[in-house]
């Protein structure tokens, strides 16, 4: 006799061609959240997932206004008052694709190439909600959901999800939930399946530093008036020791020290320095002395300059000394730091350390509360016996380098837990040229948001 488990999978697998089809036609719309030229497609994709879900018969759905980009609301409540409600979240808005000449097909033309497909946001995230919305569709064909569903998924989590605590805030009852599933991250490796249990935060901030109020001729002027573009650069290589450690004033204060049984847990994770090194293409690794490259990258915060612009750029030679320089600071960060009390840290330095010849603004960009969540909670206890039914193996437990600040807002604000899984793969090419998914990673991702919902009810 077949189960209504082994109904849905078999489903799932028949309909393989037709689940990458509806992802293509999602993937080519190009709903890049930070570019106020694209609103008219972020505007079609809430649409167009909205529509995938009224089209599975999910109840309610709604296109909610926010003061940015809108959220899709949707619900599934059929399996009663008894059954656990999870709240799905995900976000339809993807990452500018530029520099677009590095890409080999069209980022918006989505192009399956052997066990890959390409385009924006692939990965990040459209295939992991439909890999969430194919699995709903495939159970609801085998019978009835095993769970309530509730679905939020948003447009804005590439900007720092401006506009989603508000949202959050005027809509707690339409929310509530027993967890949240959080299917914005990845794993290890193909074979590796990989639960994360913390994200970090994120400070992000633009740098601007002033000195002649005009473009100067470099030999009339220099030796009489500090270069700005030095003046930033001198900053910025003040902002680690020769240790890799960020000499923000009180910046650790508040970083929670790793024990010993994390440390040991997090080195056996299958990852290691020649990982890095081969997933970079950089000729040598480099970060905080104590610590090995995982640690660093979960567990550690970190300051990283995002892009300079100063002075002359194009081709050719100009002798000139220029007027300004700026740069995209961010810096990421682990339980408990909080992005305003580094904000501060961030004055207090420049105030210290700037130049009395330059004048400098500092302008704060967006943020987000690193998360940590509980290993054996309910929802990550369903996903590691998921896992172990597609992949055969135990999931190792990892903590991200990456952010989705929406997790300490469920916390804070809905006063729930995340399960947060996803099947993105280091080498996917995340905001990146060539993003790309694999394909055979999306299937068993697919089978295994089908394992969690029947595990949840059993
Ligand atoms: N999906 C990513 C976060 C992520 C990356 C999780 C890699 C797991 C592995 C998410 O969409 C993202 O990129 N977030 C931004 C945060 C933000 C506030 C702009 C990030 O981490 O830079
Ligand atoms: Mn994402």
């Amino acid at each position: 006799m077949t189960d209504t488990r082994t109904t849905a999978i078999e489903f799932a697998h028949a309909n393989r061609p037709r689940f990458l089809n509806e992802l293509m036609d999602f993937a080519s719309i190009p709903s890049i959240s930070t570019d106020p030229e694209a609103k008219m497609d972020i505007q079609k994709a809430a649409e167009w997932v909205a529509a995938r879900l009224t089209n599975l018969n999910a109840h309610n759905v709604q296109i909610l206004r926010t003061d940015g980009h809108p959220v899709v609301y949707a619900e599934m409540l059929s399996a009663g008052p008894d059954a656990p409600t999870i709240l799905v979240y995900g976000h339809y808005d993807v990452q500018p694709a530029d520099p677009l000449e590095l890409w080999q097909t069209g980022p918006f033309t989505p192009d399956v190439r052997g066990d890959n497909i390409f385009a924006r946001g692939i990965t990040d995230m459209k295939g992991q909600v439909m890999a969430v919305l194919n699995a709903v569709e495939s159970v609801l064909h085998a019978g009835a959901l095993p769970v309530n569903l509730k679905f939020m998924i948003e447009g804005e989590e590439e900007i720092g999800s401006p506009s989603l605590e508000v949202f959050m805030e005027n809509h707690k009852d339409l929310l509530a939930c027993d967890f949240a599933l959080n299917p914005d991250t990845g794993i290890l490796d193909p074979d590796i399946p990989t639960i994360t249990y913390a994200l970090r935060g994120l400070a992000y901030f633009e740098l601007r530093v002033f000195g002649p109020d005009h473009d100067l001729h470099s030999g009339v002027f220099g030796g009489a008036v500090l270069n700005p573009a030095q003046a930033l650069c001198e900053l910025i290589a003040g902002m680690h020791d020769a240790n890799g450690r960020i000499m923000l004033p009180g910046f650790y204060d508040k970083v929670r020290a790793l024990k010993e049984d994390e440390r040991n847990e997090l080195a056996r994770l299958p990852i290691n320095d020649d990982f890095f090194l081969r997933t970079t293409g950089a000729p040598g690794l480099w970060g905080e002395a104590g610590y090995t490259s995982v640690e660093r990258v979960g567990s550690r915060p970190t300051l990283e300059v995002n892009g300079l612009l100063s002075g002359f750029t194009g081709e050719g030679a100009k002798t000139v000394l220029p007027a300004w320089a700026m740069a995209k600071i961010s810096t990421r960060l682990v339980p408990d730091q909080t992005p305003d009390v580094v904000y501060r840290q961030m004055q207090e330095y420049l105030t210290t350390n700037a130049p009395s010849a330059v004048r400098w603004t500092l302008k704060e960009m967006h943020g987000g509360v690193p998360s940590i969540s509980d290993r054996n909670s309910v929802g990550n206890q369903a996903l590691t016996r998921a896992m172990e039914s597609v992949w055969g193996k135990r999931p190792v437990y990892k903590r991200e380098g990456g952010s989705v600040p929406v997790v300490t807002q469920f916390q804070r604000i809905l006063g729930v837990e995340s399960v947060n899984t996803g099947f993105a793969l280091p080498d996917d090419n995340m905001h990146s040229p060539n993003e790309k998914m694999h394909l055979p990673t999306w299937h068993r991702g697919i089978d295994t948001f089908i394992h969690f919902f029947y595990n949840l009810a059993e």
